[in-house]
């Protein structure tokens, strides 16, 4: 069952710090990010303990990359005063989280993931047998439920960890929301939301618990984030009275499912660090041209008097992204005719690019002479999150009973 408060508008998603960002990454994963923070509450951090599961026998290029991630997600425009953008580490109650989330997750739902079997065969080099390893989609979940995240942006491969969160917030609040008296407080909740609307929520209730629908569910679920009125305690209550079961402390998450990057690499294949093609987001203009320059081409072209098909050239798919309509028309007749040669063709990829990154590497340039302004904005983002994740972590603590003086 979909327990999502429907309304719940924060979003959360983080990004290890294991080197630099890319092309890549900025046409994938950023851009969503940057439309993203004008709708939504949003949090974005550096999942720098996430990096350490894969690199704790080597964290430099952690530290190397941390403050590099942060400056790129400055340059190409996430507004701190739009989003919270916070370290994972300075937080450090992701950690308690993630120790009390650990005492009741079970083993096998951990080592059914699939991403770590296949992470432990793909990077075989290194040893994943650890314990830290295992955890890394529940140190996910502590992540986003910290925050009561309803929309987790990430990749198709990072699905099954939003399933994993879902599961264990579903038997935290299996666990946890149950109390003796919960029916009856359930009902002196409902009184403190006003005639009309505690009349709209029973008639909802009465709905979806009969006939099962799921409008009503989603009805009554947008008026209790909209009601005033309630204290958090209460509105857990009714978010579980509104199902049938018992309080939902935390909310389950949706993976937001980020569209694919159709950002090409160098040579062809998708453009990943692992394959060695990439152009990162603040390359100086002398290497994006000669990257691009030696770029291979439709292999058939072998002079500049034979033609060519763009279809079979790796270029051809940069200017898709890079492109105008007119360009394009007029680079495929050229390539087909001979009428252009490569370089001509890889020229407007190369003032695109260098185009684009100007202005972020300007941006940065600025953050990299003023590492105080970077730093400030951290530690600003830090105590935001905090203060948002000690609230939620206090009404854990307080539900599991380990508040005791
Ligand atoms: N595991 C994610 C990745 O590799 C990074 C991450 C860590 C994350 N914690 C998160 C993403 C919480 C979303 C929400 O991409
Ligand atoms: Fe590729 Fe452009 Fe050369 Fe045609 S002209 S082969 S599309 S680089």
């Amino acid at each position: 069952m979909n327990s999502v408060p429907s309304r719940n508008q924060r979003v959360l998603s983080g990004m290890r710090s294991t080197g630099k960002l890319h092309l890549g990454h900025y046409h994938g994963v950023l851009k969503n990010w940057l439309s993203l923070q004008h709708e939504y509450e949003c949090f974005f951090f550096v999942a720098d303990w996430h990096a350490l599961t894969t690199h704790y026998d080597d964290p430099s290029v952690i530290q190397d990359s941390v403050w590099d991630m942060v400056i790129d997600w400055l340059a190409i425009g996430i507004n701190p005063s739009a989003a919270k953008i916070f370290i994972q580490s300075r937080v450090p109650e992701h950690a308690e989280l993630h120790l009390l989330l650990s005492m009741m997750t079970p083993l096998g739902w951990l080592e059914r993931v699939p991403s770590y079997k296949d992470q432990q065969e793909k990077l075989k080099e290194k040893d994943l047998d650890t314990y830290g390893f295992l955890g890394y989609p529940l140190l996910q979940s502590a992540d986003i439920l910290m925050y009561r995240a309803g929309q987790v942006p990430v990749g198709e491969d990072q699905v099954s960890h939003i399933e994993l969160t879902r599961e264990v917030a579903r038997r935290f609040n299996h666990l946890y929301g149950r109390e003796p008296d919960f029916e009856k407080k359930a009902v002196s909740a409902i009184k403190k939301l006003g005639k009309r609307q505690a009349k709209l929520y029973n008639n909802f209730r009465r709905a979806y618990q009969e006939q099962g629908d799921v409008e009503a569910l989603e009805g009554g679920q947008a008026l209790l984030a909209d009601n005033q009125n309630l204290v958090r305690s209460d509105r857990e209550r009714l978010y579980g009275y509104l199902e049938g079961g018992g309080k939902i402390i935390l909310p389950e998450p949706q993976a937001l499912l980020t569209p694919v990057s159709k950002m090409p690499g160098l040579d062809g294949q998708k453009m990943s660090k692992s394959y060695g093609n990439t152009i990162s987001l603040r390359e100086a203009p002398e290497v994006v041209t000669q990257k691009l320059r030696k770029m291979p081409t439709d292999p058939a072209r072998v002079r500049r008097t034979d033609p060519g098909d763009p279809n079979k050239c790796p270029v051809w798919e940069w200017h898709q992204i890079y492109s105008t309509d007119e360009i394009r028309t007029e680079v495929d007749a050229g390539c087909r005719s001979a009428g252009i040669g490569c370089i001509d063709c890889k020229q407007h990829i190369i003032d695109a690019v260098t185009k684009e990154q100007a202005p972020i590497r300007e941006r940065a340039k600025e953050y990299e002479e003023n590492p105080g302004i970077v730093r400030s904005i951290i530690a600003e983002g830090c105590d935001e999150a905090r203060d948002e994740a000690r609230k939620t972590l206090s009404e854990i603590k307080r539900v599991m009973g380990l508040n005791y003086k």
